[in-house]
């Protein structure tokens, strides 16, 4: 019998900002850990940051900051496709077919879509649609594309992106139902976190870290900055001989996902005793930080300086990522009558 094909996992990261220490829990970690059972295609989705860039040099910046960022933290571009969203030509081909085949309907009932329109209502301005361009509008098209286009089994992804995938399924399902014979889109399924990055780490001010928040901790600023950002998390005023409840704190469950579980046991203990203040949880919480992030500082300067191997990392990828696309696309055209034979 021949040896089962292992499944094809597939995610996308969208370069809206410097990679920050909740990117590394919510996707980097837990979508480098699935490179060990699945096939892996990781990429950097340029082309959908577009929807919110317009200034070239971050859209540059950002694109070669998070890719540098995960080989930085053990993405194998020997084991894993990595590449560029706008590297690969025949996505944007796909996703005009695809887009023939999507009831705009649904686009319509797209959460981003609504929750721009709302922002629009909530502040009195009377054409809902203000401000929102076409690509924001088409953007789950394109996901589903990324994702269809790579024959993908399963997409890692954060709760908030359940309905793009829903939608990938539903427009694979559209297209198989109208063209389907001997060619058929693979109809993929997310994979949602569980466990230790189910939970969503907070940023300084508390709250989960987000870009929008202004309250992330970046991974590989200087160290100094670094030291600054812990040192500015939120944390109640309880003197340092008081007893603390480690649950309400910030810096205690970033300190849970950064130092080990002995470490992380001790201070449990030591803040609910008393005499043990914030301050020295944070000095505690950004000595874990730092002597993880120490040594991988020089390798992310290597790989983001303009020139470095980053570029024939991408190059590779891109190619083993349009071997993939290629076939699939062929399958479309010849499904829907645009080539023959
Ligand atoms: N929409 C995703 C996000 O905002 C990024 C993304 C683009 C993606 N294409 C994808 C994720 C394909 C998974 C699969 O995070």
């Amino acid at each position: 019998m021949a040896a089962q094909q292992p499944k094809v996992s597939l995610t996308g990261i969208k370069p809206t900002g410097e990679p920050h220490l909740g990117n590394y829990i919510g996707a980097i970690r837990p979508s480098l850990e699935l490179t060990s059972t699945y096939e892996s295609i990781y990429f950097i989705a340029d082309y959908h940051a577009l929807t919110s860039i317009r200034d070239r040099a971050e859209l540059a910046t950002y694109t070669r900051s998070v890719a540098a960022t995960w080989i930085t933290l053990g993405l194998d571009p020997a084991k894993t496709v990595f590449y560029r969203q706008s590297d690969v030509p025949e996505i944007f081909e796909l996703s005009w077919v695809l887009s023939c085949v999507t009831a705009k309907g649904l686009m319509n009932r797209a959460h981003a879509y609504k929750a721009a329109r709302d922002r629009n209502a909530e502040a009195g301005v009377t054409d809902l649609d203000a401000g929102i361009n076409m690509g924001l509008f088409n953007y789950p098209v394109l996901m589903a594309v990324d994702i269809l286009i790579m024959n993908t089994d399963v997409v890692p992804v954060g709760l908030d992106q359940s309905q793009h995938v829903e939608y990938a399924a539903d427009i694979a399902g559209t297209f198989n139902h109208l063209y389907g014979g001997s060619f058929a889109l693979k109809i993929p399924t997310g994979i949602f976190p569980s466990g230790a990055s189910a939970k969503t780490l907070p940023g300084t001010d508390g709250r989960k870290m987000s870009k929008s928040y202004r309250n992330t901790i970046p991974l590989f600023a200087p160290e100094k900055q670094l030291r600054k950002s812990i040192r500015g998390i939120v944390s109640d005023s309880t003197p340092v001989e008081s007893p603390k409840n480690p649950d309400t704190s910030a810096a205690f469950a970033l300190y849970e996902n950064f130092a080990s579980p002995e470490a992380v046991k001790d201070m449990r203990v030591r803040l609910e005793q008393g005499g043990t203040g914030w301050g020295d949880l944070k000095n505690a919480l950004f000595e874990s930080v730092n002597d993880w992030l120490s040594p991988l500082r020089e390798r992310y300067a290597d790989l983001v300086a303009p020139g470095s191997e980053l570029d024939a990392i991408l190059a590779t990828g891109a190619e083993q990522a349009r071997d993939r696309a290629q076939p699939v696309l062929t399958g479309v055209r010849r499904a829907i009558g645009i080539a023959t034979g």
